[in-house]
């Protein structure tokens, strides 16, 4: 019972030494560049505003996120390297620095403190494949194979773009059996948004790509996951949508009606959409306790396309888990608390209609569930 009073950030990212090093090679995006006075800034995507975002250590340094955690009473954070990953790398480079990443994320994991009161660690993680254009099938499933084998490892971040064709791509059926088969969460992540040429002129810095951008890719590539019969093929496949599944669960009805009207879809597929959304697991990055019991309401709803009766908020609520995004969007003073743990640590506080437990388990329980940690407690 007690495991249910811990608080796990299940999306907090690193840029680990190894990689930040690299980015501070290149001179195109993404990479670190250092300024006149000595600040470094990183620039993701080559049409970044002002030139990328300040960096600091707390984008790479361990004693920094555990700080940060001290700070806002996490107990347990599950740490993902951040975007974009490999992306940027030839396919050979990407395998040796997937596997090299992952020993340091296994490293920095392992060596963690342990929670005060029980046998786990403080840091748990995600490690990476080599997912770029050309990779071989064979290196695929050699990083599922080494990312399964490290303790501390739980599951696997991943972008949107697979190795060049996206997600449901028919060439990465032997990379989601082999995920579905190892037990490993995959976190699906965005970074590239869409819709870059409706954002208009006018001096709006990143808030539309990051606000809608991203959380429209995620929408889109979970969307071609389920049309592709991936969750029916695959259907113990564990994967975590970024930003609550972004605008997923707000337009599955309307999804499902379109796949009715389109007969070669609707064939394709074992279950109405809603059914698929069911499956899902969503951070409870949403900044608001109406859009976290509406994504609990949508998972909730899902249990009628199984042919279970319609289960309450609380019951859609266990696929939901805390998340804060750091080290993005830090406060404006070294003493301010983040506002997107404040934000979305309230938001859960104030979901009408989720019990206590509901709460507790949103807040760390769900996810000491699906990483399997609680058996360690
Ligand atoms: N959150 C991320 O994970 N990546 C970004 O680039 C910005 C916010
Ligand atoms: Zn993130």
């Amino acid at each position: 019972m007690a495991s249910r009073r811990l608080l796990v950030d299940i999306h907090t990212h690193v840029y680990l030494p190894r990689y930040a090093s690299i980015l501070r090679s290149r001179d195109s995006a993404p990479r670190i560049s250092t300024g006149k006075s000595g600040e470094e800034r990183l620039l993701i995507l080559d049409n970044e505003p002002s030139g990328g975002r300040p960096v600091g250590p707390q984008y790479w340094d361990r004693e920094e996120k555990l700080q940060f955690m001290s700070k806002h009473s996490i107990d347990i954070s599950v740490v993902s390297s951040a975007n974009p990953w490999l992306d940027f790398l030839p396919p050979r480079d990407a395998s040796i620095l997937a596997q090299n990443l992952n020993e340091d994320l296994e490293a920095y994991c392992s060596t963690s403190p342990t929670v005060a009161g029980c046998a786990l660690r403080q840091l748990y993680g995600f490690g990476l494949l080599p997912l770029v254009p050309g990779v071989t099938t064979t290196d695929l499933l050699k990083a599922v194979e080494q990312v399964s084998k490290l303790p501390h490892l739980k599951g696997i971040i991943m972008g949107t773009r697979g190795i060049g064709r996206g997600l449901d791509d028919d060439a990465l059926e032997p990379v989601w059996a082999a995920i579905e088969q190892s037990g490993l969460v995959a976190f699906l992540h965005p970074h590239y948004g869409v819709g870059t040429e409706q954002w208009g002129e006018k001096p709006n810095g990143h808030v539309l790509p990051l606000s809608l951008g991203f959380p429209f890719e995620t929408t889109i590539a979970t969307t071609r996951l389920i049309l592709s019969g991936t969750f029916d093929r695959y259907p113990a496949l564990r994967l975590l949508l970024a930003h609550s599944g972004g605008a997923l669960p707000q337009l599955s009805s309307r999804l499902a009606s379109c796949i009715d009207h389109d007969p070669v879809v609707a064939l394709r597929l074992k279950h109405d959409a809603r059914h698929y959304l069911g499956k899902l697991y969503f951070d409870a990055v949403a900044y608001g306790p109406e859009e976290l019991g509406f994504v609990s309401d949508v998972i909730a709803r899902a249990a009628k396309y199984t042919g279970l009766s319609e289960r309450d908020r609380s019951f859609g609520s266990k696929r939901i888990m805390f998340g804060t995004d750091h080290p993005f969007f830090p406060p404006l003073t070294t003493t301010d608390k983040w506002q997107s743990v404040v934000e979305n640590l309230d938001a859960i506080a104030d979901v009408r209609g989720w019990s206590d437990e509901a709460k507790a388990g949103v807040r760390g329980g769900n996810a000491l569930e699906l990483f399997g940690l609680l058996q360690t407690v």
